[in-house]
């Protein structure tokens, strides 16, 4: 599982698409969905929308699906222009990917993506903020001093701590690219706070269940090369998981989702119902 998967919540999303997706019909593209978590939960939420996951790793996308309107496709976002009619897609999906291109090229995959968007139709782009907030001093000491391996890349320390690479923080945020695309208007930008630890409930136990995976994976490196010994290591970790206790540590996500402009036709309003199976419309 990915770990934003734990932090974020499979299908969590902020658009205003929901009516729409529940109404059926809508199509959706999860650009660089992994192992196609949020999709394939957002596909049996919405029965009668169809979605996309697209990624370049054809050993992470999930090779069948059990929902008929899920699909998968090996795609790589540098080779534009992706193989999408214009306007093809209500909603555009995007999550933790702003570090897996080079920031020069975002400008231009975001306006591929317009490009394929619909009039109205809705995208979403949601990053996590690369610090913990509320850290204790252990934690906070760990940041500015990660043992510095030769053969451990410093950013791959630092998803213990950030669980996103430092190097996030170099890019260009999304509000900022967003702002710039002139077919792209009324952001609004949401937060979602996750708690670490065990006070965080079954998602801040998960959260540190990884890091303790993620230090293991280092832990023979680190050792083997002097960078720390054993007992300082179990004592840093013991310390580290009482503390995001103690603290009430927690992480951030932040979400940007903008409108394609331009849509002029009948307006779809929705009655106001509690029971979301049931959805009727009226068309103006
Ligand atoms: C951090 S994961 C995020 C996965 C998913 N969006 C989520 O939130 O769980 C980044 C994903 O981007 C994919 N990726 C990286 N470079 C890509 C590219 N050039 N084209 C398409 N996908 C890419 C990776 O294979 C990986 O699955």
């Amino acid at each position: 599982m990915i770990v934003s998967d734990l932090f974020v919540g499979h299908s969590d999303f902020k658009a205003p698409i929901q009516r729409l997706l529940q109404a059926g019909g809508s199509e959706v593209l999860d650009i660089g969905c992994g192992a196609g978590f949020w999709s394939s939960d957002m596909a049996s939420r919405y029965p009668i929308s169809y979605f996309t996951g697209i990624d370049i790793d054809k050993n992470v996308l999930p090779t069948s699906s059990l929902s008929k309107n899920v699909l998968y496709q090996r795609i790589d976002l540098i080779e534009l222009p992706l193989p999408y009619e214009d306007a093809t897609f209500d909603y555009i999906f995007i999550r933790s990917m702003m570090d897996t291109l080079p920031d020069s090229m975002w400008d231009d995959v975001l306006k591929e993506l317009v490009r394929i968007m619909k009039k109205g139709a809705y995208i979403e782009c949601v990053e996590a903020y690369d610090n913990l907030f509320d850290a204790g001093p252990i934690i906070q000491s760990s940041i500015k001093h990660p043992p510095q391996s030769p053969t451990t890349p410093t950013s791959a320390y630092n998803t213990l701590t950030s669980n996103i690479p430092a190097t996030t923080s170099q890019y260009n945020p999304w509000p900022n690219r967003i702002a710039n695309m002139s077919q792209l208007i009324g952001m609004q930008i949401y937060h979602t706070h996750t708690p670490v630890g065990i006070y965080g409930g079954a998602i801040g136990s998960l959260l540190l269940e990884y890091w303790e995976r993620i230090i293991k994976s280092f832990r023979r490196d680190w050792i083997t090369n002097k960078l720390i010994a054993e007992d300082e290591l179990e004592k840093t970790v013991e310390s580290m998981k009482n503390e995001v206790n103690e603290y009430n540590t927690y992480m951030s996500w932040y979400s940007v989702v903008a409108q394609k402009k331009g849509y002029s036709g009948p307006t779809i309003q929705f009655d106001d119902v509690d029971d979301f199976d049931i959805v009727h419309t009226h068309i103006f």
